[in-house]
């Protein structure tokens, strides 16, 4: 199949990347020249471990090239899917001028029948614009189609070939057949929907997926006052089917460019056909006051954070992503610094991103964990990066002049704890001690 993929951010090209590795032919159209000229010298402008490999290994095939001139693909094309970003406006709302740019020059170049599908989230309704706009410039024969995307940064390589599910929104046979023929190699789980509910599809699965987050949180921050451990009530909880084991992990809040814009869009969604979203609202609330948390438990470790030196571990809004959009580093440490606190900051990839972000001469950006926490007073983890998760915690304690560590992601186990000197707080389960007591809150 040729498939031109407009937009090479994150969703377009890991699809494009993707597609082509199951034997399709495909143009990846990006309107910066500075984009396409980093991918056709073979490289990947975001971080996603074995995205460049398997890039590569398609421009070497012949089946994956990267161009700025949308004309000169879209004409063979069987299918267009259109990947351009949907960034929040002030009101919370979608920004679709990139979708309907996308769909006015698709319009100008196609011919013959061609499928439109639109990858990006875009409010219910959106397709039905996308359908309009193409129809008003052209006479050649077209569908879209709505096909969202559930990839998740840091494993979308594994999640593009493996999904869960595949969600084809349509409003013809031609149209749902030329998709279910692309994904045939990747899933069996197909629900072929028509094209409003698939747009709806995927803002309530990420919408319920917030829920769970600030759920297990808010039990999380019970714990802490009952005295009772969160990791084993999500345990327990993990084990009834019909709730299931994931997403209840809790912490210091979800981020990144999904669940934050993706639940305040649906909130105005709602809000625009005079429905009030109660529970969304809470959610997106919880997930605010989450941030707290961490400095909250420094301030009772600490007293004060006035010139205290403060290490924090990760600044990505999780692992294996130099993503820091909406992460909760970039509340966190401005918050400490507020606090008189002086950061030194590590995150194995994310620095650079989030100096662009926040940036303030309090700050220290240390070169490794260790260095991160040289003379500090306490340790903050933020993000559960594996090299945090395994560091030999003695080592890091003898560095420090007071072992205090909070544990924004509850990686470490008691037994580590207990074999050290920190005082230890977590995010829902007991405190341990110096003296090894253990505390519940
Ligand atoms: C998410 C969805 O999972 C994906 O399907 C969608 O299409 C895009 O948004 P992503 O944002 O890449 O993907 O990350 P994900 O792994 O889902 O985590 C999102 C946030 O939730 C992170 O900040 C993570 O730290 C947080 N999280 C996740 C928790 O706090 N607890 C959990 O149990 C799970």
């Amino acid at each position: 199949m040729k498939i031109t993929v407009i937009g090479t951010g994150y969703v377009g090209l890991v699809s494009g990347v993707c597609f082509a590795e199951i034997g399709n032919t495909v143009t990846c159209v990006d309107k910066i020249p500075a984009k396409i000229e980093m991918l056709n010298h073979g490289n990947v402008p975001i971080y996603e471990p074995g995205l460049q490999e398997i890039m590569l290994r398609n421009v070497e095939a012949g089946r994956l090239s990267f161009t700025t001139d949308l004309s000169s693909s879209v004409p063979e094309s069987d299918l267009i899917i259109i990947a351009v970003g949907t960034p929040p406006l002030p009101s919370g709302e979608a920004d679709l001028q990139y979708i309907e740019a996308a769909a006015r020059e698709i319009a100008l170049s196609i011919d013959g029948y061609t499928v439109v599908a639109v990858k990006s989230t875009v409010p219910v309704g959106t397709n039905e614009r996308v359908n309009s706009i193409i129809a008003s410039l052209t006479d050649q024969p077209f569908a879209t189609a709505s096909m969202p995307e559930f990839l998740r940064e840091g494993s979308a390589v594994k999640d593009a070939f493996n999904p869960d599910r595949l969600v084809i929104g349509v409003e013809s046979q031609q149209a749902a057949d030329l998709l279910l023929e692309l994904h045939t190699p990747l899933t069996e789980n197909l629900v072929v929907t028509d094209i409003r509910s698939a747009e709806m599809i995927k803002y309530a699965s990420n919408a319920f997926l917030a829920t769970k987050i600030s759920f297990i949180n808010e039990i999380a921050n019970i714990c802490d006052k009952v005295g009772a451990d969160v990791d084993q009530v999500a345990r327990g909880m993990g084990m009834d089917r019909r709730i299931g084991a994931s997403f209840l992990n809790a912490g210091i809040g979800y981020g990144g460019s999904c669940f934050p814009k993706d639940t305040h869009a649906l909130i105005q969604i709602a809000g625009n056909v005079e429905y009030d979203f109660k529970l969304l609202k809470s959610v997106v609330e919880v997930n605010q006051s989450q941030r707290w948390a961490v400095i909250d438990k420094l301030l009772d470790s600490l007293g004060t954070l006035k010139d205290k030196k403060i290490a924090v571990w990760g600044l990505a809004f999780k692992p294996d992503t130099d993503d820091v959009r909406e992460a909760p580093s970039l509340e966190i440490v401005p918050k400490l610094v507020e606090f008189g606190a002086l950061p030194q900051v590590f995150d194995p990839v994310a620095a650079d991103n989030f100096r662009r972000e926040y940036n303030h001469p309090a700050i220290t950006y240390a070169s490794d964990a260790l260095e991160a926490a040289r003379d500090c007073d306490a340790i903050c983890l933020l993000t559960e990066w594996g090299e945090f998760v395994n560091i030999d915690l003695a080592e890091v304690e003898a560095v420090m002049h007071n072992p205090i560590l909070i544990d924004g992601r509850n990686v470490y186990s008691a037994d580590r704890i207990k074999a050290t000197r920190f005082d230890y707080h977590s995010m829902g389960r007991p405190s341990l001690l110096r003296d090894n007591v253990i505390v519940a809150k």
